[in-house]
């Protein structure tokens, strides 16, 4: 079993999706712990309801960046994690704690990268008048939503969409890529080779590419 742990700052609802999935049968992955920088984020009543040990480290409590990523850093090799998720986790990562998880460390953000990256991406891409959107699970870089693309779901973006309702679309699909990559990468069928990602498919018939069909949206 793959040991994972999961940062958040907010609502947990990518954190609950890959409760979901470890909770079915045969998920290669069991998360260890979840850790916070807002000490009320809804995501950690998640983790806690479905038993999982979570600690909070408030930022505001550190007088730089480099301090705060070193306390992460400690509590995730408390917790002998193999693989850090970011789920909304609404911090920018130094780059030496980024590079001390090179390769172990994926985000997912809610746009098909490289477009639209930071905040409000389902608003830019709103506004930039895209007809087709989704999310993208990649491997962190030091730069924002940078890094090697892992999986990406495209959604269409609707006549009378507004940035609430493409959200709703998008966030839908990001629960099915996130516990799909952890799936994968916890098979060992996830490479970074030039930074570009490889993935071993092998003869299962999960994609990587996902592109619902109108019904299932
Ligand atoms: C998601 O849209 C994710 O793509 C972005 O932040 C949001 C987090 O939502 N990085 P939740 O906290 O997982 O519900």
């Amino acid at each position: 079993m793959l040991r994972v742990a999961v940062l958040l700052s907010g609502r947990g609802s990518n954190l609950q999706a890959l409760i979901d999935a470890s909770q079915g049968d045969a998920f290669p992955a069991t998360i260890v712990r979840v850790i916070s920088n807002v000490p009320d984020a809804q995501g950690l009543q998640r983790a806690q309801d479905a038993g999982i040990d979570t600690v909070v480290i408030d930022h505001r409590k550190f007088s730089s960046r480099t301090e705060f990523d070193e306390a992460l850093d400690t509590a995730l090799h408390a917790c002998d994690a193999e693989l850090v998720c970011l789920a909304g986790f609404m911090r920018i990562l130094t780059q030496d704690f980024v590079e001390g998880w090179q390769d172990r460390l994926i985000n997912i953000h809610p746009s098909l990268l490289p477009a639209f990256k930071g905040l409000d991406a389902q608003q830019q891409a709103l506004d930039a008048g895209v007809r087709i959107a989704g999310c993208s699970v990649h491997f962190v870089r030091p730069g924002m939503d940078e890094g090697p693309i892992v999986a990406q779901a495209a959604v269409p973006v609707l006549q009378n969409d507004d940035d609430a309702s493409l959200a709703a679309r998008i966030l839908r699909q990001e629960h099915v890529i996130y516990p799909l990559v952890v799936r994968l990468i916890a098979e060992g069928r996830v490479q970074v080779e030039d930074e570009q990602v490889v993935i071993n498919v092998g003869d299962s018939s999960a994609g990587i590419l996902l592109n619902p069909s109108l019904a299932d949206l």
